[in-house]
Order: structure tokens, then sequence, then C-alpha cells
């Protein structure tokens, strides 16, 4: 709930952002065949966009940063979370994991004008209105527990007006509450509970969540988790069903067989309902979450990868794209196929992606840094179509570390 305090304030802004959500078409994938591509000239259109992700500090911040036309970025807003960002424990050096600070993707959601964040250290959850007019201002709308120990990921429905919280600590499970633009974020319900055999803060990046997503239609959550790296006990993929807008309290474990270190998931619009997965040990795969029993439909093996993590998909050019913690490349494949379409090797020096994001004819991809080398996000132009990614900006991100995380637009 939000706090009196904040009490006129949020009512003076619900009054502000009312018809926000109506006036801002929610971005579905669309059914059928890959949606027409926008003239490749053209950037987004009139409306601001702006890119977020979080210093994931002690004194948590979302960054937001607006975009230009061209896909370019300047300028860096910070708003607090109100809570503390995380690290995991790095098994080789027992000291906090940077960067990849908390090995997940989807640790900052925006759906229609909402913005939600993990504090992995406070474990709690943030929740944000964005103002549609200055997208760079942000409105706190509360901060929940996720019930749970160190929440890394975080999924969002509109649809069903849930948000949903991966914890990956010693208490580890899912959790979800409410939202609406009136309330603001709602009491997150009783853990759904996983079995991680973590340590608090978690050991990882094996066995730990690697992504919380709803699929295309809202009617199902989806976990995905790394497992240990053995073949015997690869990763695996835990479904929750929702009905009526209720989120089942039980999942269903699932392993595909072939399923390596499952990671990050992006919903592949146009199809009915499959996800392209990275496989940390070996690239990705696309699952048919119908069958998840099944063997993949298509499977990638990335020559010379050391950690595929993150995963997304382009309706512009119909293609996925997966990038590594420590290879700094672009891997473009066929989602029919698997096929490798193409691999870019951006002309800049950081260590690697670690997340990233696309929309229309541009990919904007983080990397947190490794000390050395300070944390910036590259952008590229894929306007060409398949296998046409270049760089156009690596712009360092004034005031952030290697500890920063997540990746979201508006
Ligand atoms: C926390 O971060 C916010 C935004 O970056 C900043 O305005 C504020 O001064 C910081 N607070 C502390 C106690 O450092
Ligand atoms: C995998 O399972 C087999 C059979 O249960 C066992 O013998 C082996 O030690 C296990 N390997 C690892 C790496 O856990
Ligand atoms: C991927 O390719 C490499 C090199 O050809 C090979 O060693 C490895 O076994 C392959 N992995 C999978 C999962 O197919
Ligand atoms: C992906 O593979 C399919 C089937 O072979 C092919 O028709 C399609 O052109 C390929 N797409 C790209 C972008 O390579
Ligand atoms: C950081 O990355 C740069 C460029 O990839 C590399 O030259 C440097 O040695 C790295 N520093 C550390 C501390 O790993």
């Amino acid at each position: 709930m939000v706090q009196s305090s904040n009490l006129f304030k949020f009512f003076s802004a619900t009054l502000l952002f009312a018809g926000f959500a109506q006036s801002r078409a929610i971005e579905k994938p669309s059914v059928g065949a890959w949606p027409a591509s926008a003239s490749p000239s053209v950037g987004f259109g009139e409306e601001q966009k702006v890119l977020y992700l979080m210093t994931n500090k002690a004194n948590n911040s979302i960054v937001a940063i607006p975009i230009a036309h061209d896909g370019t970025l300047s300028g860096a807003v910070y708003t607090s979370t109100g809570g503390s960002g995380g690290n995991l424990v790095n098994p080789m050096t027992g000291a906090p994991n940077v960067p990849d600070a908390l090995s997940v993707q989807d640790s900052v959601r925006v759906v229609g004008n909402f913005l939600f964040n993990v504090n992995a250290g406070s474990g709690t959850v943030s929740m944000f209105a964005i103002n549609p007019k200055n997208p760079t201002e942000l409105l706190p709308l509360g901060k929940q527990s996720s019930n749970g120990d160190f929440p890394t990921s975080i999924a969002a429905s509109l649809t069903n007006k849930k948000v949903c919280v991966a914890n990956t600590g010693v208490t580890a499970g899912v959790s979800c509450a409410s939202f609406d633009d009136y309330f603001g974020l709602g009491e997150f319900d009783a853990l759904r509970p996983l079995e991680l055999g973590q340590t608090n803060p978690p050991t990882g990046p094996l066995n730990t969540v690697g992504d919380l997503l709803f699929n295309a239609d809202e009617s199902l959550l989806v976990l995905t988790a790394k497992g240990n790296g053995n073949a015997n006990h690869t990763g695996f993929v835990t479904t929750y069903p929702v009905t009526d807008g209720r989120i089942s309290v039980t999942g269903k474990e699932h392993k595909p067989p072939g399923l390596g270190a499952e990671f990050g998931s992006a919903v592949i619009p146009g199809t009915k309902n499959l996800i392209l997965s990275t496989q940390a040990d070996f690239g990705s795969v696309v699952l048919d979450l119908d069958h998840l029993d099944a063997a993949p439909l298509a499977k990638t093996n990335v020559t010379g990868q050391a950690a595929s993590c993150w995963a997304q998909v382009s309706t512009f050019t119909g293609t996925g794209f997966i990038t590594d913690a420590l290879v700094n490349r672009l891997v473009e494949t066929n989602l029919t196929t698997g096929a490798i379409v193409s691999e870019y090797v951006a002309p800049n020096w950081n260590p690697g992606m670690t997340d990233f994001l696309t929309l229309g004819p541009k990919i904007w991809a983080l990397s947190a840094g490794n000390g050395t080398t300070p944390s910036s996000i590259a952008v590229f132009d894929i306007s060409g179509g398949p296998g046409s990614a270049k760089q156009i900006q690596n712009y360092a991100v004034p005031g952030l570390d290697a500890n920063a995380m997540g990746l979201a637009i508006f």
C-alpha cells in the first residue's frame, strides 16, 4: 500500500495519470504473421521513449535515460527505490558477483505506465507510475516484501493486474501481488516454494532463478532456473496457470530433454506459445510452452560462448538475439531452425553484455563493466533487417558501476 505521507502526491498523480494507461497502446504480440516492419528510416514515432535500469547499489535507484529518435541515449535521471540492491556470491572468489550482480533477466519491468523493480538486498519490490508526458519522472506507488529471500526477477500482467516476483535465496519461490493505478502495489501472497538449495545471499550463477515471465496471452506464469550444470541436474521450467486472474498456487516443473543451464527468456510474438530461452552453457533453445516435456523445437550451439544469458526477439527482423555476460557480441538466431544468422562484435571495449532490449529497428545492450571499463549501454541499428546489426553509440552511463542490472523501456 501507499504510505500515507505519499497519499496526497499519489492521489494527484492518479488524477494526473488517469487515462494514460489507455492513451498508450500496450504492446501486445500480434497473433499470426510477423507484424509488418515500420519504415526503416523512422524511429519510434512521436512518443518520447525512455530506457530504465537500476543501480542495484545500497541506495538502489532507477536510472531513466531518454532515447532520441535515432535510438541514441543521453542524460540519466535517478530516482531512489527506497530499497537496497544485492549481489550473488561468486563461488570462485567468495566476493560479490559483478558484473551480472543478480544473474537474471527482467529485474526491472515496465507494463503500461507502471515500472516494477526488485531490491534483492532488502527483499522488496518497488512500484512506480511513469509520467507519460515526461517518462523520466517516476512516482513511487509503494514497496512490499517479496515474501522470500533475495528477489531477482519480475513478471507483470496488465490483463490480470498482477505482478509476480521470483526469490532465489534460502527461502526461494514465487509470490504475486495485485496492483492498480488507484491503490498501487498490494501485498505479495504466500510463497510458491522452489527447491534451489541456496544460501543467503545466494551463491551463483548456478542453482538460481534465470527469469520470470508471462506468456503471450498472460494465461501462464513461467519460471526458468539454471540447475547446476551437471547432466543430473539440468535447468528447469516451472509453469503456473492463470485462471480468472489468479495465479495457481502450485507449479508444474518441466525438464525438456536437452535443456542446459536455462536462463533468460522472451516470448516469440506471432507464435502460438513459443519462447526463446538462453542456455548459459551452450547457447539457446526454442521451447513450446504447450509441450514442455518434448525436446526443444530448435537449438543453437554458439561456438566460443562463455555464458549465453539474455534472450530477446525482434519483431522488426523476425529473428532472435542472445547475449553473453563474458563475450562482447550479439548473436542473432533463426527462430525456426536455430541456425545462427549473424554474430556481431561491437567496436567497443565492453567486457560483455549483461542485459539487452530491442524495439523497432534498434537494440540497447548493457555492459555493467568490470571496474576498469565504465558501465555502458551500446546502441545497435538493425534497420537493414537480419544480419545488419551495427553499433551507433556506446554510452557510458554517469553514476553507474558494475552492480547495474535490468533493462526496460517505455
Ligand atoms: C539515494 O539515491 C537518490 C537518487 O539517486 C538520491 O537522490 C539520494 O540522495 C540518495 N540517498 C542517499 C541517502 O544516498
Ligand atoms: C549423477 O547421477 C548418477 C546416478 O544417480 C550418480 O552416480 C552421479 O554421481 C551423479 N553425478 C553428479 C555429478 O552428481
Ligand atoms: C556445441 O559445439 C561444440 C563445438 O563444436 C561441441 O563441443 C559441443 O558438444 C556442442 N554442444 C552441444 C550442446 O551441442
Ligand atoms: C530461417 O529459416 C527458415 C527455414 O529454413 C527460412 O525460410 C528463413 O528465411 C530463415 N530466416 C532467416 C532470417 O535466416
Ligand atoms: C575489463 O575489461 C577490459 C576490456 O574488456 C579488460 O581490458 C580489463 O582487463 C578488464 N578488467 C578487469 C578488472 O577484469
